[in-house]
């Protein structure tokens, strides 16, 4: 749907834990290689946080705090801050609530969207439909997981791709008539993919008890092989109809912003649209999988050569399945100074 009002990322930070863990240290978790990891999905190392008592939302807020000092922004003004996350600190409170407390957001109503590694997507297109519809001048979005609490360190098949992170963005209203900020967006989802794709504890349907955790049953299963098909078909197909419906060639996108699920993945959709790879933005091999953080921490590391005009195709694929594309053009050059 196209917007009459137009939001504009207006600045955009990061955080991701200092303690790594590399694949030569889950060579001795599981039976695996750096070798079958580094080939099969191009991560080499992913970031997790460690120590009792923390969860999702203390990424998220050094990430936000980061923002609002970067971007000159006082917390008192912003008026929705929205979350996407699959990791929440608790099932209740939202981690919005709890990130916008200890900002200081206090003006802000604040809620967590879950739309898997989609997430920070949905929660983006819907940031820009309060900016178009005016009922909110200031939106901060996080995506933010901490994928090793939902991940099984005896499961090769899942252990070696999710990493923590949590990247967040300010999104204000586009200068009048730039032409610069998010410009489309595609959503889509079908819950047929909900057996593919996991994590079946924790929820109403299968409360936690002993049988769910002598289960695993709390922690994310995956059908890799048909999410690895599905994730390239809906990628490609939809970063074809945003290029399509806007006249977009190849030569027209700066950079293509894929969320980060492996490395092939990324390689295969760049080749079905005809991006090449030095204009796909990368971060899997340091982070791996981040699931709702993948994006915004793409923008992070990459903002520095970013210029005020260059024109992106963001596009992701998560369980549900959800995915989708969003077409903007950014709207300021270089970083935002700290
Ligand atoms: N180390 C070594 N061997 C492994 C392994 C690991 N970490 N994980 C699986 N294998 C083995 C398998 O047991 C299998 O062995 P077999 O041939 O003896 O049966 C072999 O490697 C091939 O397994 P397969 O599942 O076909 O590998 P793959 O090339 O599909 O890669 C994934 C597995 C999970 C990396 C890949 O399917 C994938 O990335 N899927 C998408 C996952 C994803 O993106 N999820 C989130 C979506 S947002």
């Amino acid at each position: 749907m196209k917007l009459i009002k137009r939001a504009s990322i207006a600045g955009v930070a990061g955080y991701v834990p200092d303690n790594v863990l590399t694949n030569d240290a889950l060579e001795q978790m599981v039976a695996t290689n750096d070798q079958w990891i580094t080939t099969r999905t191009g991560i080499q190392e992913r970031r997790i946080l460690k120590g009792a008592g923390l969860g999702t939302s203390v990424m998220a807020i050094r990430a936000v705090k980061d923002l609002l000092q970067k971007t000159a922004t006082d917390p008192a003004t912003i008026d929705l801050l929205i979350c996407a996350t699959i990791t929440p600190d608790q099932i209740t409170p939202a981690t919005a609530n709890i990130i916008a407390h200890a900002v200081g957001a206090t003006r802000a109503f604040s809620y967590d969207l879950q739309a898997a590694c989609s997430g920070f997507l949905y929660a983006l297109d819907t940031a820009a439909q309060f900016i178009a519809s005016g009922r909110a001048k200031k939106v901060i979005v996080v995506g933010a997981d901490k994928m090793s609490a939902i991940t099984d360190y005896t499961d090769r098949a899942t252990c070696i791709l999710f990493g923590d992170g949590a990247g967040a963005v300010l999104v204000t209203e586009a200068e009048a008539d730039s032409g610069y900020g998010i410009v489309d967006t595609i959503c889509k989802s079908d819950g047929g993919g909900q057996h593919l794709l996991y994590q079946k504890a924790g929820g109403s349907r299968w409360p936690a008890s002993h049988a769910t955790v002598e289960a695993k049953a709390h922690y994310i299963h995956q059908d890799g092989q048909n999410v690895f098909k599905a994730a390239v078909t809906a990628m490609s197909e939809v970063v074809v109809e945003m290029m399509a419906g806007h006249q977009l060639t190849p030569a027209d996108i700066a950079y293509l912003v894929p969320h980060q699920a492996n490395r092939r993945i990324l390689q295969l959709v760049a080749d079905r649209v005809a991006i090449p790879m030095e204009k796909v933005m990368l971060n899997i091999h340091k982070y791996g999988n981040t699931t709702a953080a993948t994006l915004p921490l793409c923008l992070w590391d990459y903002e520095s050569k970013l210029k005020k005009g260059d024109k992106l195709i963001l596009a992701v694929f998560g369980g549900g399945f959800t995915w989708g594309a969003m077409y903007m053009i950014w709207g300021y050059d270089g970083c935002k100074m700290m």
